[in-house]
């Protein structure tokens, strides 16, 4: 073991603080919630690699008090937003985050969103919970049909492909917006069309939502894209909640715009239960859990250690961030 001190800012799964403790002297965050900030700071103070989660700020402020030996921020998450990567990279800090593994897991968990607001499942089960079933009903809890429908992938990456293998199998049709159009083959087999933003937006019975935040990407779903979405379309947020205009969404689901919206992501997280949206009938709201499951979980862990590892040794991240 070298002589190297990291802070773990979360208790992750043992395989990972395993691969941690083998290499550096390890304090681990024992609570629940996360370090406030002003103990974070003063945990940085004099460490080499951090391993940190999506709720915690890596900013100039954070480095400062690290100071310059720290060699290594390690994300346990694919998505970074929460590190400010060119202020680390120009104090030649490496950055790892944990692609690949959380893919098929967070397709899962936005398919599973966008079925239960299409078949209204929350409020059936509540329906049945508080005891208001009376008898079978022709007109009872009507939701929307997948086959048939028209998918519609705002980022087409590696998570939205996977959305659009699962729609192949409920004999949906994806349409997608991304910068990049994907080969021609991929799109035959994924039965999915390139289309501009405002086409997926219009033609699509469910939006799904699979982009980085970015400045260019907050409130990318305002009221004036939510107005040029189908009357009776579903929306599904599984990448940040700061992409959704969410007083934009509240209205668009009361006015019945909108059939619906199943959101893993919201702004700010945790959204307290006297939320508007968390009220709505026809919001469910999941609590930032799409890559909850506890194999990838183990997988993130092992691949966060790893890069955490790296960095300490000098040696090149296995999953590095530029950007
Ligand atoms: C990520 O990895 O970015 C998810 O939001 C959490 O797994």
């Amino acid at each position: 073991m070298s002589s190297a001190r990291v802070f773990v800012t979360r208790r992750i799964p043992e395989v990972g603080l395993e691969i941690v403790a083998a290499e550096a002297e390890a304090e681990v965050w024992p609570d629940d919630l996360p370090p406030p900030r002003e103990v974070l700071l003063e945990k940085v103070r004099g460490l080499d690699g951090l391993l940190s989660l999506l709720t915690d700020r890596v900013d100039d402020e954070l480095l400062d008090a690290a100071g310059p030996q720290l060699k290594v921020v390690s994300n346990f998450a694919v998505g970074y937003d929460n590190i400010d990567v060119p202020a680390c990279l120009r104090r030649g800090i490496a950055v790892g985050n944990t692609p690949g593994v959380l893919t098929e897991t967070t397709a899962d968990l936005a398919f599973a969103l966008l079925m239960a607001v299409a078949r209204r499942l929350p409020e059936a089960r509540d329906f049945v919970r508080e005891d208001r079933w009376r008898t079978w009903g022709p007109l009872l809890l009507l939701g929307k049909d997948l086959h048939g429908a028209t998918l519609g992938l705002v980022g087409f990456g590696r998570i939205g492909r996977e959305m659009a293998r699962r729609a192949t199998g409920f004999g949906m049709r994806t349409l997608y917006h991304d910068v990049v159009r994907a080969e021609p083959e991929v799109e035959r087999s994924l039965n999915a069309s390139q289309a501009p933003f405002e086409t997926v937006l219009a033609e699509s019975d469910f939006v799904s939502l699979h982009t980085v935040l970015s400045p260019e990407t907050r409130h990318l779903i305002d009221a004036a894209a939510l107005a040029r979405m189908k009357p009776g379309a579903i929306l599904v947020n599984t990448s940040r909640g700061p992409v959704v205009d969410q007083e934009a969404l509240a209205e668009a689901l009361r006015s019945g715009h909108l059939f619906g919206a199943g959101l893993d992501v919201t702004d700010p997280e945790p959204l307290r239960a006297d939320h508007p949206l968390v009220q709505l009938p026809n919001c469910l709201i999941v609590p930032h859990i799409a890559s909850a499951s506890e194999r990838t979980r183990d997988r993130m862990a092992e691949k966060a250690a790893r890069n955490l590892v790296a960095g300490l040794r000098g040696e090149p991240l296995p999953d590095p961030v530029w950007t």
